[in-house]
């Protein structure tokens, strides 16, 4: 056979598999110094009770000749569909059950975005942006064109008269936190409109949005008919091992929601039942299922806010679970620094050639690493 020649593009291992590889190394070979774990944003506290009991009474209806189910529907069942709707219609936004399809997580559906289109197409990034992205993009064919997202414009690139086919707008932003407004998103659907391009709006972060910033790109007139959004329960209900998420492919995309139906039936049996029904639970009560995701936005919060205080740059924190760090020296240097102190990170430049310079903080772990890794922060980086 011949090799698909887009893994040829990636690196050797994937950013994060490779940081906590990096770091178990570390504590093999240094067994005396306690780790504080700022890399990967993997969820650690635990699901809800009310969520759990969700599942479990889900899981025993199977046992039950009447209550068995064999493979759930492609999109999704009926009852995850409308409590998704719901999710949304208490945020002022209007979506209709035929254009929610129930996925696994955001990462699989990303990947399925680049389906739609021909190999070949380009695909816009924003550089620093969430490194699967460029995987998925190498592994389908497409080719890749970047906007620079820097201290200048805030971290949030603007459409400034590139030709592509696709962009793939995160906000908030990982890694960077930084979040689009209604407005900002109105400007890239109607550019995307103009070229005749597809948005495919991440929007894994949403529940972190700060007041003033878009939960949704169908809070941006004219979104609707050039945007698909991709959402997940992963960070925001504690999802990232239950692994449910939701893609809304609007009725304005004409064509587009029928090939994403299309592809759905042919590429996907369904997330299970206990599954959606756990699901169902956390979007029906979202405050009470997000109660985790406010513990490590305040661990955010209060990491910027400490890092500030020694005099440090840092953006994000209060808009997402991670803190974006400047670190004056480049990102493997400054990795293996703080690696060295026992403050396991990502490498700023594992996002982007632009994110060099930086590194990405998840706030995820318990707050006493975090006072932990500021003082070690603090005494590599601070000034004097
Ligand atoms: C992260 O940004 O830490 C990710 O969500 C991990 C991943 O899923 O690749």
């Amino acid at each position: 056979m011949r090799a698909n020649g887009g893994f040829k593009k990636l690196t050797e291992r994937y950013l994060f598999k490779e940081a906590s590889e990096r770091a178990e190394r570390f504590k093999a070979a240094r067994p005396d110094v306690k780790l504080c774990r700022l890399g990967i944003g993997d969820a650690t506290l635990p699901v809800p009770s009310f969520v759990a009991e969700a599942g479990a009474v889900a899981a025993y209806e199977l046992t039950k000749k009447n209550g068995f189910r064999g493979y759930p529907p492609a999109n999704g069942y009926p009852f995850l569909i409308s409590a998704v709707v719901d999710y949304y219609a208490e945020r002022g936004v209007e979506i209709f059950p035929d254009e929610v399809f129930i996925s696994d997580g955001a990462k699989s559906d990303i990947a399925a975005a680049f389906d739609l289109l021909e190999r070949g197409s380009v695909v816009a990034l924003a550089d620093p942006t969430y490194p699967a992205y460029a995987d998925m993009a190498a592994i389908k064919g497409m080719r890749t064109t970047t906007f620079r997202a820097d201290e200048e414009n805030g971290f949030l690139p603007k459409p400034s008269g590139e030709a592509f086919d696709a962009v793939i707008l995160c906000s908030p932003s990982n890694p960077t936190g930084a979040a689009y407004t209604a407005a900002q998103l109105e400007e890239w659907a109607a550019y995307a409109s103009r070229i005749g391009a597809i948005i495919v709006f991440d929007a894994a972060y949403e529940s972190f949005a700060r007041a003033g910033a878009a939960r949704s790109i169908y809070e941006a007139r004219g979104a609707k008919s050039v945007a698909i959004e991709i959402g997940s329960l992963s960070k925001s209900f504690g999802f990232t091992g239950l692994r449910c998420g939701y893609t809304i492919v609007p009725r304005e995309t004409g064509a587009l929601r029928f090939l994403w139906d299309r592809r759905k039936a042919a590429c996907f049996n369904g997330v299970s039942y206990v599954t959606q029904r756990m699901a169902e639970a956390a979007l029906k009560n979202p405050e009470a299922a997000g109660a985790n995701a406010r513990v490590y936005q305040a661990n955010a919060a209060f990491l910027a806010e400490e890092l500030r205080s020694y005099g440090l740059r840092v953006w994000g924190g209060e808009s997402a679970p991670y803190v974006w760090l400047k670190t004056n020296e480049d990102s493997a240097a400054a990795f293996e620094r703080l690696l060295n102190r026992g403050v396991v990170t990502t490498p700023g430049s594992g996002f982007g050639a632009s994110g060099d310079g930086f590194l990405r903080l998840s706030a995820f772990c318990p707050r006493e690493e975090l006072i932990a890794a500021a003082a070690e922060i603090r005494a590599a980086y601070a000034p004097t």
